[in-house]
């Protein structure tokens, strides 16, 4: 079950998660004991003029994330080698090439008491960053975003919401979509008042206060609603 998580964010722009610190479900996460901090790669950089990337060996477009920036700005926040960090807490590489995000490995990451999510900029990361520093990478999707800092949101969006005190609510992250309680599927449809609008009429079942007919239905709906492979 999850408990109490550190979810540290290493980015070149920790100013973005202001905002996302300041969003209602993030902000009961964190008056309930999770914590959320930023470190900003550029402080802590070795380089001249806070350089941080360079052009990839063997030619092409775009800059790559140093991994000597990385390793400097890790080992400054924590006081600790990196290659020593990954063996004391999940250290995340957000990258387009890594294992795509899903509900499952969410619920995995809520029950871990620190993560470190790194994300890159440009082309991406050194891969040593991603091998000696990480003990995992993530993808979000098959599509290509700016920099890891949008899919570390949504990371941490998805865990924080799974956290005692996120919700209003603490049964409605149970029976989600992808959920286990939802053999992996995907959630039915919702219904609110009016019962009847232009016409449209929510199920009649919903109406009936048989809750066994209505798990039913509801079941019935999800499994519609997901995959033919599954
Ligand atoms: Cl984690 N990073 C970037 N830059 N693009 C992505 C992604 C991550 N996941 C999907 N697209």
């Amino acid at each position: 079950m999850a408990g109490r998580v550190q979810l540290d964010v290493v980015t070149l722009f920790p100013a973005w998660f202001d905002w996302f610190r300041s969003q209602r479900h993030v902000m009961a996460a964190l008056a309930a004991g999770n914590d959320l901090r930023t470190l900003d790669l550029r402080e802590h950089t070795p380089l001249s003029g806070g350089q941080v990337d360079d052009t990839p060996y063997g030619g092409g477009a775009g800059m790559v994330l140093r991994v000597d920036v990385m390793d400097a700005a890790l080992r400054a926040f924590y006081g600790e080698d990196p290659v020593q960090l990954r063996t004391q807490r999940r250290v995340i590489a957000l990258t387009p090439g890594g294992r795509l995000l899903d509900d499952r490995f969410v619920d995995e990451l809520a029950g871990e008491p620190e993560i470190t999510l790194l994300c890159g900029r440009y082309e991406g990361f050194d891969e040593r960053i991603v091998q000696h520093f990480a003990t995992d990478a993530v993808s979000i999707g098959h599509y290509v975003l700016a920099g890891g800092e949008l899919a570390a949101m949504v990371v941490a969006d998805a865990v924080m919401r799974k956290l005692p005190g996120a919700l209003g609510h603490a049964g409605s992250a149970l029976e989600e979509s992808f959920s286990v309680a939802l053999e992996g599927r995907p959630e039915y449809p919702h219904y609110t008042r009016p019962a009847e609008y232009r016409g449209w009429k929510v199920p009649g079942v919903l109406l009936s206060g048989h809750h066994e007919e209505i798990r039913s239905w509801r079941r019935q709906r999800s499994r519609e609603r997901s995959a033919p492979s599954t």
